[in-house]
């Protein structure tokens, strides 16, 4: 545990109570798993509303749990409505093979992983590595995600989508079945298959039946709300989740966590569910006032009622009615499109995003200090070892100049030809000494990455590039964290500070 201590500070009361704080445990670290991390500066002091989305935000899912119970809803579908061979039942979890960024190739059956200037690192076809020739022809066009041959896997709720994609057709190819397989035909029926499990309410039906299997309870989260509170913040709920549901998951996660707030609705002013998120920050729907069971009672044209609950809305009549300006507005979610790029593109909101895997991919990182500070050690020497033959190079291009006008008298000319005769040589050890160290940083990152995840690598890296993923989050979560209580370890008046960025031509 570090010391609590203030660099050059020599006031003594103030040593004093540092020591003593220290010694009754407290300490001035944040674990790297629970930090909170600043893509753009944010003034804590300047925001008035804090908002949460709450699936895969405030509540936090056991993700192997919730994606068996999904797959189990999708291959039953399939079978029952699609007429699947009942051999899919035997498709046995993958847990790695999904990560969030991937995106799913409708056309060849093929599942990429990109990096943030659109270039495909990795490629699957069923659980296999897409062969070179065929990922090569990826990488000679830029991958349009716009198109609807693709689609992306943004949200946690998709990961068995794209594991059920794979699996099945790895299945059906391997055993011979998958012949005549439609690819597009395959993605979009285990995308109806689950949108239907979501939507007649199987899935939340069975979470609801053992909240505590499929949900964790965190056990900071009512004192992260309270301390916001405390600090003079409103809260707001805006989840698309339906009110029965929101109701049973917001009660087990906060009533009777603190005494001051008899149930989960006294920590928030204003609570929005079935909010139609992205539609909500760019529609026009009203606001409907709900009864006790979440029945619609009537449009609330004017402001809002604490203690009611809401259904629909939408982002001006929110602002209009709150007499808010976007930018006093800090909303929290986990949902890179619904949460983040729309409420960034259309309004002036500023976003936390929840990232729960970086819990794992921090505490793997922790794990794997030796690798990669040898990985860092070969970058550096790898940089200097660039610059070094960059610098020999412009020697040599000069000395070949000089040799090429042929205006030099005899003795000059026979120095200067000694000179690019050693030069090339010492270029040649340069060039040599490059490849092994480079060699050794392919082996190493390899290595490494297959520690974090053997089919994808690093959630946030791709080569020496940001993912796609690590860029979307990097372009549209001004803070992002493992998980909302994190938030309990900073002032809520925090000025989060980003660092300062270089070009390439400014460092
Ligand atoms: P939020 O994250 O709280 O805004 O809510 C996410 C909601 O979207 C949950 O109620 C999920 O059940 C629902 N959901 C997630 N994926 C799908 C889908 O594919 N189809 C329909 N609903 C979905
Ligand atoms: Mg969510």
């Amino acid at each position: 545990m570090a010391l609590l201590t203030l660099e050059g500070f020599s006031d003594e009361p103030l040593q004093d109570a540092l020591e003593l704080l220290t010694a009754a445990g407290f300490s001035a670290d944040v674990e790297p798993a629970r930090e909170i991390y600043v893509n753009r500066d944010l003034r804590m002091n300047a925001i008035s509303w804090v908002g949460f989305d709450m699936d895969y935000t405030l509540a936090l899912y056991h993700q192997d749990e919730l994606d068996a119970l999904s797959v189990r809803h999708t291959v039953d579908t399939l079978i029952e409505h699609f007429g699947y061979p009942e051999a899919i039942r035997a498709i046995k979890p993958e847990p790695d093979f999904a990560i969030r960024g991937v995106v799913v190739d409708r056309k060849l059956g093929n599942i990429l992983k990109l990096d943030s200037h659109y270039y495909v690192g990795r490629a699957y076809h069923g659980f296999q590595p897409v062969a070179r020739e065929l990922k090569k022809a990826y990488q000679d066009e830029r991958i349009r995600l716009s198109l609807d041959r693709y689609v992306l896997v943004d949200t946690l709720f998709a990961l068995p989508e794209a594991f059920l994609y794979a699996a099945i057709i790895d299945h059906l190819e391997r055993d011979g079945d998958g012949a005549a397989l439609d690819y597009m035909q395959l993605y979009d029926h285990i995308r109806a298959a689950i949108d239907l499990a979501h939507a007649d309410g199987r899935i939340k039906r069975d979470v609801l039946g053992d909240i505590p299997r499929y949900v964790r309870r965190d056990p900071e989260l009512a004192q992260t709300l309270h301390k916001l509170r405390s600090a003079g913040k409103h809260l707001f709920l805006l989840t698309n989740s339906e009110w029965y549901y929101t109701s049973e998951l917001m009660s087990y996660m906060l009533d009777g966590a603190l005494s001051s707030y008899p149930t989960w609705r006294n920590y928030f002013d204003v609570v929005i569910t079935t909010a139609k998120k992205p539609w909500f920050f760019r529609g026009d729907d009203p606001f409907l006032l709900l009864d006790e069971l979440g029945r619609p009672l009537r449009e609330e044209q004017n402001g809002f009622i604490r203690g009611h609950v809401y259904e629909g809305g939408n982002l001006n009549d929110f602002q209009r009615k709150l007499g808010l300006r976007g930018s006093e507005v800090l909303y929290v979610g986990d949902h890179i499109y619904g949460d983040m790029i729309r409420s960034k593109r259309d309004s002036a909101w500023r976003t936390c995003m929840v990232i729960q895997e970086m819990e794992g991919e921090l505490q793997k990182r922790d794990t794997m200090r030796a690798e990669l500070n040898a990985w860092y050690a070969l970058d550096h020497e790898l940089a200097a070892l660039n610059s070094d033959l960059s610098a020999h190079r412009r020697v040599l291009e000069r000395l070949d100049a000089a040799y090429g006008l042929g205006t030099l008298d005899t003795a000059l000319g026979q120095k200067v030809e000694r000179a690019r005769r050693d030069l090339k040589r010492h270029l040649d050890l340069l060039g040599k000494r490059r490849r092994t160290a480079l060699g050794r940083l392919i082996d190493l990152d390899l290595e490494i990455a297959a520690n974090f995840n053997p089919f994808w690598g690093f959630l946030f890296k791709e080569g020496a590039e940001h993912s796609f993923f690590g860029g979307q989050v990097e372009d549209y979560a001004c803070i992002y964290t493992s998980r909302v209580s994190n938030l309990r370890q900073y002032s809520p008046l925090r000025y989060f500070r980003a660092r300062t960025q270089h070009m390439p031509h400014e460092l």
